[in-house]
């Protein structure tokens, strides 16, 4: 396992249009004693209600979505291009038909009970404070909602306190 140190999340040394638009994130949560993660290529790193944030869009028929549901925190792990290939597979086959994880061989890492991935080389562990699924009405550029939305899965935003950033 990678030696993992904390740093102040204004010390993290790329962009988040770097980390998430093109490298990808995996965000990960348990329920129960289930771990459950996708890919995710949008969302954001910012300042909120006084604090560090990330937030989030997962769509309602995302497995992951129930786990993110059930747990008051998740994380963001960020893994190197050499992981590309796994990504890709954990964001188009569900871990409801199969048991994905595992077939990539990644390993599950756990800080205070949030799970990530030990071979990321950067962790956010995010603990939710807010959650709102997207309205057809607020779209302002009806055009989004018609190419994003046209079977009205709206994603549900998350916004969550950045309460550790781990690099290693
Ligand atoms: C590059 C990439 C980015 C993605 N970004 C998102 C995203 O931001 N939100 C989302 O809901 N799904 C996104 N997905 C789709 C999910 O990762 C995909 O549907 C996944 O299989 C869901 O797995 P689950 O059912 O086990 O949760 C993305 C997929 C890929 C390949």
């Amino acid at each position: 396992m990678k030696n993992f140190h904390e740093i102040a999340p204004e010390q993290l040394q790329k962009t988040p249009f770097q980390m998430i638009g093109k490298e990808w994130m995996l965000v990960t949560a348990k329920k129960g004693d289930k771990v459950n993660t996708m890919t995710a290529s949008w969302g954001g790193l910012g300042v909120m209600w006084g604090k560090n944030v990330a937030f989030v869009v997962i769509r309602p028929q995302r497995y992951t979505k129930e786990f993110i549901d059930a747990s008051d925190s998740f994380s963001l792990s960020f893994l190197d291009g050499a992981y590309k290939e796994k990504l890709s597979y954990l964001g188009s086959v569900s871990g409801r038909d199969e048991k994905k994880i595992s077939k990539t061989g990644l390993t599950v890492a756990e800080e205070n009970e949030i799970p990530y991935f030990a071979e990321a080389d950067t962790v956010l562990i995010c603990k939710k404070l807010y959650q709102q699924e997207y309205q057809k009405e607020c779209f302002l550029d009806s055009s989004i909602c018609e190419r994003w939305y046209p079977n009205s899965d709206y994603h549900t935003m998350y916004v969550a306190e950045i309460e550790k950033v781990l690099i290693v």
